[in-house]
């Protein structure tokens, strides 16, 4: 594709199938995937590495302002390098799950990564997802897609992942978490979970992975046919 290279935000609650659809929207485009969320859990790993309360503000803000988070590129997956470490695992374990919370409420770690996050997609090229993307890090994205399903559709999803992986949980279990996350995204007093007002909505409760992609990527085209004409 020779036309200009556009920046995609993709936002959404937690389990609403975003880092799927958005790695495989980048590989067809060829545009760079960048999961925002992972930046959050890297800043929380390095705390929990170093032994740092993740409720120390400001010992927080000193790690995500020296650390340094890098996206590879993978075959089916995005490596997630901090401080020149492979991390992709480490950064979805329960742990970090339990004490990510005050890392994406923590102002300051907002602005240092949003910085970052803003440097990374400079060039466009690129699909971000997260729950700031279309609204603080790129409010001037050319397409913005806000993706939703019902917390009991987002629930069955995460748990046949969790079992797939051989994690032994239950339903109820994994729907709680869901709906605490979603409280916890949408209360945040920073960087709060939002459409933006352009936004196009996407509700998944019924498409697969393959329809969600599909339907993007006929956006992502269209737009920027509208753009490059
Ligand atoms: O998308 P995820 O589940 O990997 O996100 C991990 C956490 O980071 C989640 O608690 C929400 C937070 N997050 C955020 O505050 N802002 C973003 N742009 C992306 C994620």
């Amino acid at each position: 594709m020779g036309s200009r290279p556009i920046k995609i935000a993709i936002d959404g609650p937690a389990a609403s199938g975003k880092s799927t659809t958005a790695r495989e929207l980048a590989r067809r485009l060829g545009y760079l995937y960048i999961d925002s969320g992972a930046m959050y859990r890297a800043v929380t790993l390095k705390a929990l590495k170093e032994g740092i309360p993740t409720t120390d503000a400001q010992k927080v803000a000193q790690l995500a302002e020296t650390c340094h988070i890098e996206f590879r590129p993978n075959d089916h997956q995005t490596i997630v390098l901090l401080d020149g470490e492979d991390v992709s695992e480490q950064i979805r374990s329960p742990e970090v799950n339990i004490h990510i919370n005050p890392v994406a409420a923590n102002p300051r770690v907002r602005e240092i990564l949003v910085k970052k996050q803003q440097e990374m997609g400079r060039r466009g090229g690129v699909v971000m997802d997260g729950r700031d993307i279309g609204t603080v890090v790129f409010p001037d994205a050319e397409l913005k897609i806000y993706m939703e399903a019902t917390a009991e559709e987002r629930a069955r999803r995460r748990l046949k992942e969790l079992r797939e992986k051989g994690v032994d949980i239950d339903y109820d279990t994994v729907y709680q978490e869901i709906l605490t996350r979603d409280r916890s995204d949408l209360t945040r007093k920073h960087g709060p979970l939002r459409k933006a007002p352009d936004a196009i909505v996407l509700d998944t409760t019924h498409m697969s992975i393959a329809e969600q992609v599909d339907k993007i990527y006929q956006l992502a085209l269209q737009k920027i046919r509208e753009l490059d004409p």
